[in-house]
């Protein structure tokens, strides 16, 4: 076993002792069984010959419905554990994740950048929105027993709360090519202070929100859509993100990251009901990572907007805005 060290890989570790249990338990009794009855049963002279048996209904049932049991044992207990990993809490904070031949690079949501290093504090939720650059990676993070694929084309997340400092090993765990095998990395976990003294040491860096807005500047997405994002010829983006919005042909569509995404390279996808299909696609002019800024600073919208109009100091972190 790996070291164990987030709030997850308890329930994963008894889950998989559970199976392993059940398994060798079984193994043992069916393969001692049939010794036996080899030995016991064996036949004994040539000319012996079998009573006939008949079937049994209780017997039958009997055999079915425990192992039936066992296994729906294993389906409760495992999707409750898949269900914990896969639902991200939402008052974590939000790692931007974006895997490359054959490098991770990572953005925190105060700006600070790392590549195929992580750090983050102890007892805090830690989500991952990860996408990839070319083809598909993984992140893997055996200490943490979490593991999920980076797809090309779209957001997936996974998250953690590490339970003691130290440094992890994560591995890039899906075949990507040539250099696959060396890429991965460490998950730094720290003391909370120790911490803050990392992000303040490292702090020269703007946060994702603030460089997604001088993207949204130098694309011209002002000229539609509001120097501060309250629309115009385009529709208002302010209180935008997790909202449901309303498109032509009256169906609704959910504006999570996965939404906006495809409203920016591939506009014509959703239109917002009452608008035309007149936005240009940006495939092409922007980056993944400049992908999820743009994203982050529409996602810094949707809090409430005082001080994030004042230009130059960066806005809002997206920490911040989660509901
Ligand atoms: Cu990236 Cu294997």
């Amino acid at each position: 076993m790996p070291e164990s060290a987030s709030t997850l890989s308890g329930d994963v570790d008894a889950l998989y002792f559970y199976l392993s249990g059940v398994t060798v338990f079984f193994t043992l009794l069916i393969g001692g069984a049939i010794i036996f009855f080899v030995i016991r049963y064996r036949r004994r002279n040539v000319s012996e010959i079998p009573r006939p048996i008949e079937g049994s209904t209780k017997l039958e049932t009997f055999w079915s419905v425990i192992p039936l049991l066992i296994a729906m044992s294993f389906f409760f207990w495992g999707a409750s554990v898949f269900y914990r990993q896969y639902r991200p809490p939402a008052n974590a904070i939000e790692v931007y994740v974006v895997g490359k031949q054959w490098m991770w690079k990572f953005q925190h949501p105060t700006g600070q950048r790392e590549i195929n290093e992580l750090h983050v504090p102890v007892g805090r939720k830690v989500k991952l929105i990860m996408t990839t650059e070319d083809v598909i990676h993984d992140v893997f993070v055996p200490a943490f027993r979490i593991k999920a694929d980076v797809v090309p084309g779209k957001y997936t997340t996974q998250w953690f709360e590490a339970t003691k400092p130290g440094r992890y090993h994560f591995f890039c765990a899906e075949y990507c090519g040539m250099n696959h095998s060396g890429m991965g990395g460490w998950v730094v976990v720290m003391e909370p202070t120790e911490f803050e003294n990392w992000l303040s040491g490292n702090a020269n860096q703007m946060s994702p929100a603030a460089a997604g807005q001088q993207m949204f500047e130098s694309l011209g997405c002002a000229s539609c859509h509001g120097a501060n994002g309250e629309g115009g010829r385009g529709p208002s983006l302010l209180g935008l993100f997790n909202s449901n919005v309303t498109l032509n042909g009256g169906q609704t569509a959910k504006a999570d990251e996965a939404y906006l995404r495809e409203s920016i390279l591939n506009p014509q996808a959703k239109i917002v009901n009452g608008f035309g299909p007149i936005m240009p696609s940006f495939q092409g002019q922007v980056n993944e990572e400049q992908l999820l800024q743009v994203v982050a600073y529409i996602k810094s919208l949707s809090t409430v907007r005082t001080e994030t109009q004042t230009a130059k100091p960066p806005p809002a972190t997206p920490r911040a805005t989660t509901k």
